[in-house]
């Protein structure tokens, strides 16, 4: 049972589902909040994995024998689950297993961006947005001629609303945001910029990194025509990711990869290619892990994602309070009690996050430092990296009195 008759998560039995938490360093428990980087993997997850591995490990789509029937049809029905999950009604047609967030990301900026985008047009991303998206759209400007231009970020971690509607114009042909940002946690209003977008016929890319792992997601009433996730960050493993895209869009585009499975007729002189997804998933794909996706999915929504966004959001909340006791202490993002992504970014006046980091590994704290993939954003706030917390569905806040304790240390260390 991970769900209280309250309604509340019985988090004591979650942290039983994810054997890593177990771990001690030197007697110490382990306290990880570097959940926006990685999360766990829970027990069900692992065990669909070696599941695989030990009863029905074959390549998809190209054996008529027993076990290579049994992986097409697991592989090809995780598609549909993680659709599910994210509110794609046409199923796996609109869902394409990728490597990460990262890849779902170039495989548009390729696939269409080099063929849609020529001088004179405009992709709009925003200030906070991830290298994912801002290295990827910026280098697919430069080949194609199209021009770069960014939503500004208000003092207080938001997007400038106002400044996006002047910025989204008839040139706009691409929009790229990301819905929960891995540095600010701010939650972007990611259907009111594709309104924005549609209304000037462009299209719109969210990037759900930080989003889908930790709160409901319908792609279809955000109306994204793009919306990408990484599976390491929702329980599931590493090496997979998902892009969803509207099937009709999806059927307009060229191929990203070349090569086998990715075909339906190969001449001498030319190729035709093969149905939705799989046009987009060229040579053996990521069979294991897209299944124990499907795994993780199922797993987080046993829980309820609804219970496991309020939950990451009450962390947060309260980390920012405790933050606050501090004079010495400057977090980033929205204002306290207004709703977030479950992270906290800091810095402790004294103690470069780079320490701060290293001395909290000493009290098996793990926590990130640096610039979180969003230099242009710290290079904004003025600071070369910052020290983010983040939260996930096995956090308690004992674990975040830890992290203050483990501060007051650190603070002594370099006073
Ligand atoms: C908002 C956001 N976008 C994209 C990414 C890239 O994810 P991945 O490394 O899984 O491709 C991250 C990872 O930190 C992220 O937080």
């Amino acid at each position: 049972m991970t769900v209280r008759e309250s309604g509340a998560l019985d988090i004591e039995s979650i942290r039983e589902d994810f054997p890593v938490l177990e771990r001690e360093f030197d007697g110490t428990p382990l306290v990880y909040l570097d959940n926006a980087a990685t999360t766990q993997t829970p027990e069900r997850v692992i065990d669909a994995i070696v599941e695989y591995y030990e009863t029905y490990n074959a390549n998809v789509h190209r054996g008529l024998h027993q076990l290579s029937q049994e992986a097409s049809i697991a592989y090809e029905e995780a598609h549909d689950r993680v659709a599910e999950f994210v509110g794609a009604t046409g199923g796996r047609e609109e869902l394409v297993f990728t490597s990460n967030t990262t890849e779902s990301e170039n495989l548009v900026a390729y696939a269409w961006g080099l063929n849609e985008l020529g001088p004179g047009d405009e992709v709009v991303l925003t200030e906070m947005e991830h290298h994912a998206s801002l290295v990827t759209w910026q280098q697919i400007a430069k080949k194609t001629g199209a021009t770069v231009r960014y939503i500004r970020v208000t003092d207080d971690g938001h997007l400038d609303m106002d400044h996006a509607k002047e910025v989204i114009g008839p040139d706009t042909a691409m929009v790229s945001v990301l819905h929960v940002s891995n540095t600010l946690g701010a939650i972007n209003p990611v259907a009111d910029l594709a309104d924005l977008a549609h209304e000037n016929d462009a299209l719109i890319f969210v990037d759900g990194a930080q989003a889908v792992p930790n709160r409901p997601v319908d792609v279809e009433a955000i109306d994204a025509d793009f919306y990408a996730f990484s599976g390491h960050k929702m329980a599931g493993p590493t090496g997979i990711g998902a892009l969803y895209g509207k099937k009709a869009i999806l059927e307009d585009m060229e191929p990203f990869n070349y090569g086998g499975d990715m075909i339906t007729k190969v001449t001498f002189e030319d190729a035709t290619w093969n149905d939705l997804p799989w046009k987009f998933e060229a040579g053996t794909p990521k069979i294991a892990q897209g299944i124990a996706l499907a795994e993780a999915v199922e797993y987080l929504d046993d829980i309820g994602m609804d219970r496991i966004a309020r939950h990451e959001n009450e962390l947060a909340q309260y980390a920012i309070d405790r933050l606050a006791e501090f004079d010495d202490v400057e977090t980033y993002g929205p204002p306290a009690g207004e709703e977030r992504g479950g992270l906290v970014s800091f810095n402790l006046e004294s103690v470069h996050a780079h320490d701060l980091a290293s001395i909290l590994n000493d009290y098996a704290v793990a926590i990130r430092a640096g610039d979180h993939c969003t230099q242009p954003l710290h290079d904004k706030l003025g600071v070369a990296a910052t020290a983010r917390a983040s939260f996930y569905v096995y956090n308690t806040r004992e674990e975040i009195d830890v992290l203050i304790e483990a501060m007051d240390d650190a603070r002594e260390l370099f006073a």
